[in-house]
């Protein structure tokens, strides 16, 4: 495993060779990550190694893609799902419609879909915009391909929408083309790029775990800033955002944080 001087040094050359900043993720966990995957490379010297990287931009990509853990799976969280579109998805519907909303850190598409899907079922007339956003340009292929998906990542799919929605391959499901033009794709670093606004919805889920508490509250109050007033932030099951209060959001129910209609003067203070 990489020493601390090891890897600030890989740290910085990483930086400047995709302008990712490896000290936004939890150093332990991506220090071990990261050493392990040069330990079985043909250089394992971080020197030579992060030289390398330098003259091979296809080496690099494929490190980039590595760094992110992309384990997703359609209606992760069933019941979560349950009440977003029994609750959150009708109350925005009745404010706003289309929708605009947001997966950040999408993977492979099984987020975005699931939600493409349950809104065909809900509204299958009405073109809600869903913009998926991840850093993995890999699991971005996949995702505009409509798949391969494994059962594995299907498991909690109902088996009257499996048959509805997707098509069996020899190698695993592919989503319908209904379905795949219901979602816009884009590569984006949610600690380096842009964000866009006025979302009614965004999902962020199991994406922060990786990252430091610091990092966490910066990207939660650029969530904030991104969703229009009464709109949701999702997150993932152990995200507990601690500071929602501070930042300006309700604490609807585990996981799910809204923007109020009407900001509080702490918040208005800030701005
Ligand atoms: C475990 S997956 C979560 C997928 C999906 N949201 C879910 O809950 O099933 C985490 C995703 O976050 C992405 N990710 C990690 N760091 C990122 C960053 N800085 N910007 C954008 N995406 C990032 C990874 O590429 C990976 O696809």
């Amino acid at each position: 495993m990489m020493n601390d001087e090891q890897y600030d040094y890989f740290k910085k050359r990483f930086l400047k060779l995709t302008k990712i900043d490896l000290d936004a993720y939890k150093s332990q966990q991506m220090c071990r990550r990261m050493s392990a995957y040069i330990e079985n490379s043909p250089s394992p010297g971080v020197v030579e190694y992060c030289n390398n990287l330098e003259k091979n931009p296809e080496m690099l990509e494929k490190l980039g893609n590595y760094m992110a853990i992309n384990v997703s799976e359609f209606f992760r969280d069933l019941q979560l799902f349950e009440y977003l579109k029994t609750t959150v998805l009708a109350q925005l519907m009745k404010q706003n419609s289309p929708l605009n909303i947001w997966s950040a850190g999408c993977s492979h598409g099984e987020e975005p879909y699931t939600l493409a899907i349950m809104l065909d079922e809900i509204s299958p007339n009405i073109h809600h915009r869903i913009l998926a956003t991840d850093i993995d340009s890999e699991a971005l292929g996949q995702a505009r391909n409509g798949g391969p998906y494994t059962h594995e990542s299907m498991r909690s799919l109902p088996p009257a929408l499996l048959a509805k929605y997707f098509t069996r391959q020899p190698n695993g499901y592919s989503v319908s083309e209904e379905i795949k033009q219901r979602v816009t794709f884009r590569k984006h670093n949610l600690l380096a790029d842009p964000f866009e606004n006025r979302f009614d919805l965004i999902l962020c889920r199991n994406v922060t775990i990786y990252f430091t508490d610091e990092t966490k509250n910066i990207l939660f109050a650029k969530f904030y800033e991104s969703l229009k007033r009464g709109g949701f932030l999702f997150s993932g099951g152990t995200e507990v955002m601690l500071n929602s209060g501070v930042i300006g959001f309700t604490n609807v129910k585990a996981s799910l944080y809204q923007k109020p209609e009407t900001i509080s003067n702490h918040v208005l203070a800030r701005v």
